[in-house]
């Protein structure tokens, strides 16, 4: 059988990361997993709540493609309330995660041979799926001195004739990376003039520390907010990764392009999904603030444990809930009687010797660094630290 060329996709490295953990687990070694991109809370009550009285009330018809008015409505008001952009349910297609509302878009903008820019290191999937659409995704490699982020320097060297999107995601996966307005509104500025559509993947917003705040590129001027879409969901502000509700906010004509290729290619996010989600977006999420508290403590703890740790370094993330520490140095040594060529064959060797699994930098586009994520208990990661530490040989 002769797949299409498109069928050539990368797998996911996080992904083939967790099962080899699970497969040792089931062969009852004890790991500790750090690979996971979800926060470890349960959804907050009144939210399943919800979702049990959709089932109850037999909201369970399809709903309209796009999504049920009442959420669009709710994700227009939170738009309007928490980032100070006015949108209608026109400007707003619901999708089944924020993963999905990336690809509907990209796959409404992008044309074979068309380039996207993206800073690195990226969220895994952004490459993919620009290639899966033809595209070619055009990476600006960022390290610590510039705290992971871009600047118009690295963006006008980065476009060409055929740069089409500028796909960008602060609060940043996996570095924890935040722009501030005054950055985000350099990059606006310069953006303006272009003919460049600017996909803004804002899907932790919620999880900033240190006094960091969240801006939306999109809130520089009318004229960026015109060529800008915002991608967002519920799943990691309120832990609903397994219900699948993202959304994409941006102008009309993209938006029913959206509406149209998901008309075709699932139909409506669950409706179960979106009622619990019309209730997370509009009652009280004080809790959120308690969720960030934690993630904190954990933060402040993993990072003091990493620069203890000779060989490795690691720079405070302002947001999210992963560290991305640089260990160009444990790399190309050989730890316990094992080469370590990159950062594929550490986390190999931490997994096998160390029974903890972190995801490679190099499945986000840099190798000399690891992802590890702090959404797991403070007892986890007490104990991981301590297994890191030994397999590295301190
Ligand atoms: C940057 C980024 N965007 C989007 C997503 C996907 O979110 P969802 O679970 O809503 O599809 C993730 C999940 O890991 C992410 O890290």
């Amino acid at each position: 059988m002769k797949l299409a060329k498109r069928s050539a996709i990368e797998p996911s490295l996080t992904l083939a990361m967790n099962s080899k953990a699970k497969e040792m687990k089931a062969k009852g070694v004890d790991v500790i997993s750090f690979a996971a991109g979800e926060p470890d809370f349960n959804t907050p009550a009144h939210v399943k709540e919800a979702g049990k009285r959709a089932i109850d009330d037999n909201k369970t018809y399809y709903t309209p493609a796009s999504g049920i008015p009442e959420l669009k409505m709710a994700v227009a008001k939170k738009l309007e309330r928490e980032n100070g952009l006015k949108y209608t349910a026109a400007n707003i297609s619901i999708n089944s995660g924020a993963k999905h509302s990336v690809f509907n878009v990209l796959s409404v903008l992008v044309d074979e041979k068309d380039e996207v820019i993206v800073p690195a290191p990226y969220w895994v999937s952004y490459s993919e799926m620009v290639r899966i659409l033809g595209g070619k995704p055009v990476f600006i490699a960022t390290d610590e001195k510039s705290g992971f982020k871009i600047t118009t320097r690295d963006l006008e060297k980065a476009v060409t004739e055929r740069t089409k999107v500028f796909l960008m995601n602060s609060p940043n996966n996996p570095t924890g990376a935040v722009y501030t307005k005054e950055e985000l509104y350099d990059l606006a500025r310069w953006l303006e003039e272009k003919d460049i559509v600017i996909v803004s993947d804002e899907i932790y917003e919620k999880i900033l520390y240190d006094g960091f705040t969240h801006t939306s590129i999109a809130s520089y001027s009318e004229k960026i907010k015109r060529k800008t879409v915002i991608v967002n969901g519920v799943s990691k502000a309120f832990s609903m990764t397994g219900w699948r509700i993202g959304y994409a906010a941006g102008p009309v004509p993209l938006i029913e392009a959206v509406n149209r290729l998901q008309g075709h290619a699932t139909g409506n996010p669950s409706s179960i999904a979106q009622w619990a989600s019309l209730v997370a977006l509009t009652e009280d999420a004080g809790f959120i603030e308690e969720w960030v508290g934690e993630f904190k403590k954990r933060r402040d703890y993993i990072v003091g444990a990493l620069n203890g740790i000779p060989g490795i370094s690691c720079t405070v993330p302002r947001g999210a809930f992963y560290v991305f520490p640089n260990v160009q140095k444990l790399l190309s040594r050989t730890i316990g009687g094992e080469k370590i060529e990159d950062s594929m064959s550490l986390a190999n060797y931490l997994l096998e010797r160390g029974r903890i699994s972190v995801v490679p930098g190099i499945a986000f586009g840099q190798d000399g660094y690891i992802r590890i994520s702090f959404a797991t208990s403070m007892e986890n990661i007490t104990e991981g630290m301590r297994r890191l530490k030994e397999a590295v040989g301190f």
